[in-house]
């Protein structure tokens, strides 16, 4: 679903900073050879994840949600001096594919990759996190949120990807649609939370910006 006329977004890119060689030709090869590859970030919201981690130049990041690496790359740019990420992906068929793009880039000692479960995984870090981008399975958005909080230093920030949801989510709820009941839920929980702070922003698929207190 686009939210502003395909013109008005054409005119958006080309008037937003050019991706990397090595972005770019993750984003072909993920459209390509992976399914579903309109989950990855692409050109302007990989450039707005990057300009957001250079402003809070954060020592630690924590992204739910791998898939091909094009966003912990984005995210990866802003990072401060002897700074990490720590990346999560359930999809062990992604494996290769993420290590192969991130060993291509000037961040692969700055990336660290966990396969596997975000539910089972986040609660044995040890680290704390002054950005978390959660960009995973819809249904655990909340689960997720409350899983970072206590990981996340006060000031710092969380971006939640997909909050718009195709726009389901000002529509009637659907019997059995559990993405977008949580998807409703988890903004609801951010917009009511004492200790947070947070804005909706209509980029791409709708990018939820929440500081912490
Ligand atoms: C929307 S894609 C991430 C896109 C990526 N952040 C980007 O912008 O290029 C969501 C990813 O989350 C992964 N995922 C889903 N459930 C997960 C879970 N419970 N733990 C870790 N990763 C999960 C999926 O396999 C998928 O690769």
């Amino acid at each position: 679903m686009h939210f502003i006329s395909e013109d008005l977004e054409e005119y958006c890119l080309k008037h937003t900073s050019k991706e990397s060689d090595l972005l770019e030709q993750i984003d072909r090869e993920t459209s390509a050879k992976v399914l579903n590859p309109r989950m990855l970030s692409g050109h302007l919201q990989g450039r707005f994840l990057a300009m957001i981690s250079r402003m809070i130049n954060p020592t630690g990041i924590l992204e739910i949600g791998t898939y091909t690496g094009y966003s912990a790359l984005c995210l990866a740019e802003g990072l401060a001096e002897g700074g990490k990420i720590t990346t999560i992906e359930k999809n062990a068929e992604l494996e290769n594919m993420i290590r192969r793009n991130i060993n291509q880039s000037d961040y692969a000692d700055k990336i660290e990759i966990h396969i596997g479960n975000a539910l089972t995984i986040i609660p044995e870090l040890k680290e704390q996190y002054q950005l978390v981008f959660i960009d995973a399975d819809k249904e655990n958005y909340s689960i997720y949120f409350e899983m970072v909080w206590e990981k996340l230093s006060s000031g710092g920030f969380v971006l939640a990807d997909n909050v718009l949801w195709s726009g389901k989510v000002i529509e009637p709820t659907v019997a059995g649609d559990m993405d977008t009941e949580r998807i409703k839920m988890f903004n609801e929980m951010v917009v009511s939370k004492a200790d947070a702070e947070c804005v909706l922003l209509p980029v791409r698929d709708g990018l939820m910006l929440i500081r912490k207190r």
